[in-house]
C-alpha cells in the first residue's frame, strides 16, 4: 500500500533530511510544505509588504501558483512560472515564513494545495500542521523534536557565520511563533509517534521511521 506518513516538528529538528530519506527509501514523493509559506514570505519581501500585513499576506498567498517537480531526486519548487527553489532557503525567508504562517487566510488559502499533494498517497510531508490539521487520517505520523541546543548546534554546523548564541535565539524566537500561534499552532498531534533525535544518528532515526511505515502497511 502507499501510505500518507506526516513529519510535524519544529525548526532544524531534522524533518527535512529524515523526510527526504524516507521518501528515497520507500520511493515516495517527498513534499516540503515549509517551501509554500517561504514561498509567500518571499515574494512579499520582494514587493516590500510587511509579513505582518494579514490582508497582504492573504491576497499573496491567494494568487500565487505553486509547482512541484522532482527531478534529479530533489524537489525544485516553482512560483508562477518561476523556479524559486534556491532563493525560498535561507533565516530572512524563513523568518518571513514563519510570520506570515499566522495568519488564518493565509493557512486557508496554502490548504488545498497540500491536501490535493497528500491525496495521491506514497507521500513524505513535512511541516508544523500535517498530521493535526492538513493530513489528519496519515496512516503514520511522526513529531521530530530535538532540544533548542541540540537544534541551535546542527544549524550553526550549516550557516557557520552567525554566532551560536544568535541561531540560538533566533530558533527560540521561530519556536515561539510557530507554537503560539492560534491557527494551526505547532503541537503533537494525539496519535503521533514522538521521537527525539536529540544525539542520534539520521541513519537511526529514518531506519526507525520505516520501521513504523512498515507496519503501517507501506
Ligand atoms: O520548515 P520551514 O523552516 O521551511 O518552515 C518555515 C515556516 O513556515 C515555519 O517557521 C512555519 C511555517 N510553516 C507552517 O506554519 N506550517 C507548515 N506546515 C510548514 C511551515
Amino acid at each position: 500500500m502507499r501510505i500518507a506518513i506526516a513529519i510535524d516538528g519544529p525548526a532544524s529538528s531534522g524533518k527535512g533530511t529524515v523526510a527526504r530519506f524516507v521518501a528515497a527509501r520507500l520511493g515516495y514523493l517527498y513534499v516540503d510544505t515549509g517551501t509554500l509559506y517561504r514561498g509567500v514570505g518571499l515574494r512579499l519581501l520582494r514587493a516590500g509588504e510587511d509579513p505582518a500585513d494579514a490582508v497582504a499576506a492573504g491576497r499573496r498567498a491567494e494568487s500565487l501558483r505553486f509547482g512541484f517537480d522532482w527531478r534529479d531526486s530533489s524537489l525544485h519548487v516553482s512560483i508562477d512560472g518561476e523556479d524559486e527553489t534556491q532563493n525560498i532557503r535561507g533565516e530572512v525567508v524563513g523568518r518571513a515564513a514563519s510570520a506570515v504562517a499566522v495568519h488564518p487566510g493565509v493557512r486557508a488559502a496554502l490548504l488545498q494545495t497540500q491536501r490535493d499533494l497528500g491525496a495521491r498517497g506514497g507521500v513524505v510531508m513535512d511541516g508544523r500542521d500535517i498530521g493535526t490539521v492538513v493530513l489528519p487520517k496519515a496512516q503514520l505520523k511522526i513529531y521530530l523534536d530535538a532540544s533548542l541546543d541540540e537544534r541551535a548546534r546542527r544549524r550553526h554546523a550549516e550557516a557557520p557565520g552567525v554566532p551560536l548564541s544568535a541561531v540560538r535565539a533566533q530558533l527560540a524566537a521561530r519556536d515561539a511563533q510557530d507554537s503560539g500561534r492560534e491557527t494551526a499552532p505547532l503541537r503533537v498531534a494525539d496519535d503521533a509517534v514522538y521521537v527525539d533525535t536529540t544525539g542520534r544518528s539520521v541513519e537511526e532515526i529514518v531506519s526507525q521511521v520505516i520501521a513504523l511505515a512498515r507496519e503501517r502497511g507501506a
